[in-house]
């Protein structure tokens, strides 16, 4: 059946939707009438059958989708529209060298070697040093006297510093690091004037800059998990480019997600006064996942059909795309009693802003959690009566749902 509800042309992949808004109402029409619409794209590139995509809004179906690996390919696992409007055929080839668009068997043996350094136990490793980085960065927010920007001030710092801190990037080597990671994302919004050759160079930088680090690891071992993901290639360890690529996700994928999942939660927070109370009087352990789930800060990533199937009633062919639209399942009435209040009590929580579950579930969830509940008990021990001055000013993107600068004041 077609959905008349969505106007055509409609894309919701169009950076200039999430630039405004996430397209709840849209999504809940698709939810009730067409569960999986075929989404038509004026551009391609050649060779590619992506003249569109499939636009999965349900919950069952993005989780079917994201654990049938053997019928949906994660290659070119991203957001939709940039590889229609600029990627080249060289920029297709080093995607295969990414972790998220690999497919098994070559992502089962990368991903059984860099989850060495995801541990229960390296992330506790962690937690005294994050928090005591977390409790500095909201100290130094607190003496501001006039309004500042909550996400420069207090979200962007603790993702960078969790990864440096992950794969020991030097104290002195951070800052130019940051540099690099801040200029890899956001190229979406034109506020930015980050070009896609900015980008593409801090890339590299960053690569090069970690398989310097791989390759001193490789002739001086120390006790890192830079020297565990990388000491003997021929033990099924990686090799130095692999480890350059892994450390590329890593600041892509560990940065950009959690500082808006920190900037929402804020926002939804300063928006729901009754929550914030709740949540300095008791600190719930279900905080960080609801923040997740109302955050959603990827909106979708995409997958390749490998043969036809069906899926959700609907026929889809051998390389067809499916657009896996999380902030849709997330907001799903037949899995989330109430989806669109913000509840930090809400228990169970099977959200699916980390993924649908599958080979490719986010391998840094317990850092985010981590980081978010450090970030929000330092908050609400050192500024309990943070308020809001502006409304929140979004990001400019085709899959990420961001707040580029939140307004608020101590005073
Ligand atoms: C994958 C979300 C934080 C590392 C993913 C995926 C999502 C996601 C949706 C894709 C799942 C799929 O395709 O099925 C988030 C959110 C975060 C967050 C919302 C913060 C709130 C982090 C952090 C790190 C990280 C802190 C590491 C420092 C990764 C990696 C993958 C991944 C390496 C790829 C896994 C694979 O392909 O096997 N994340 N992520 N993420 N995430 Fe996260």
């Amino acid at each position: 059946m077609h959905c008349p509800a969505l106007p055509d042309g409609f894309d919701f992949t169009d950076p200039d939707l999430l630039h405004h808004r996430v397209p709840l109402p849209e999504f809940a029409e698709l939810r009730r009438t067409e569960p999986v619409r075929w989404i038509p794209q004026p551009h391609g590139i050649a060779g590619f059958a992506d003249t569109g995509y499939w636009a999965v809004t349900r919950h069952a179906d993005v989780k079917h989708v994201s654990t049938h690996p053997e019928l949906f390919s994660s290659f070119l696992n991203t957001a939709v529209i940039r590889f229609n409007e600029h990627i080249s055929r060289d920029a297709i080839d080093v995607q295969r060298l990414i972790l998220l668009n690999m497919d098994p068997p070559e992502h089962t043996r990368v991903r059984q070697i860099v989850q060495r350094g995801f541990t229960p136990r390296s992330i506790r490793a962690l937690e005294d040093r994050l928090r005591a980085r977390a409790e500095a960065i909201v100290g130094a927010a607190r003496t501001r006297t006039e309004p500042f920007d909550f996400v420069t001030e207090v979200a962007c710092e603790l993702p960078l510093q969790a990864i440096a801190e992950l794969i020991g990037v030097p104290q002195e080597d951070r800052t130019k690091i940051f540099d690099w990671s801040n200029k890899m994302i956001a190229y979406d919004d034109p506020e930015y004037a980050i070009t896609e050759e900015i980008g593409a160079r801090s890339a590299a930088e960053i690569i090069s800059y970690a398989m310097n680090m791989a390759a001193e690891r490789k002739r001086c071992p120390a006790r890192d998990i830079v020297t565990t993901l990388v000491a003997a290639e021929d033990e099924g360890n990686l090799s130095s480019d692999e480890f350059g690529f892994f450390v590329l996700m890593l600041a892509v994928a560990g940065n950009e997600t959690t500082r808006n999942a920190i900037t929402h939660g804020m926002h939804a927070f300063l928006t729901h006064p009754e929550q914030w109370d709740l949540f300095k009087r008791e600190r719930p352990a279900t905080t960080a996942e609801e923040i997740v789930r109302w955050a959603t800060p990827v909106n979708s990533f995409q997958r390749t059909a490998t043969q036809d199937t069906e899926l959700g009633g609907t026929l889809i062919r051998k390389g067809d795309r499916v657009g896996l639209f999380y902030a849709s399942a997330n907001h799903d009435p037949d899995v989330f009693t109430d989806p669109e209040s913000f509840d930090i009590t809400r228990d169970p929580n099977p959200h699916l802003g980390f993924g649908g579950g599958g080979p490719h579930y986010c391998l840094g969830k317990s850092l985010a959690v981590l980081e978010i509940d450090l970030i929000f008990h330092a908050i609400a021990d050192a500024m309990p009566g943070l308020r809001l001055v502006d409304a929140p000013r979004r990001l400019r993107s085709a899959w990420i749902n961001g707040i580029k600068q939140l307004q608020v004041t101590t005073g």
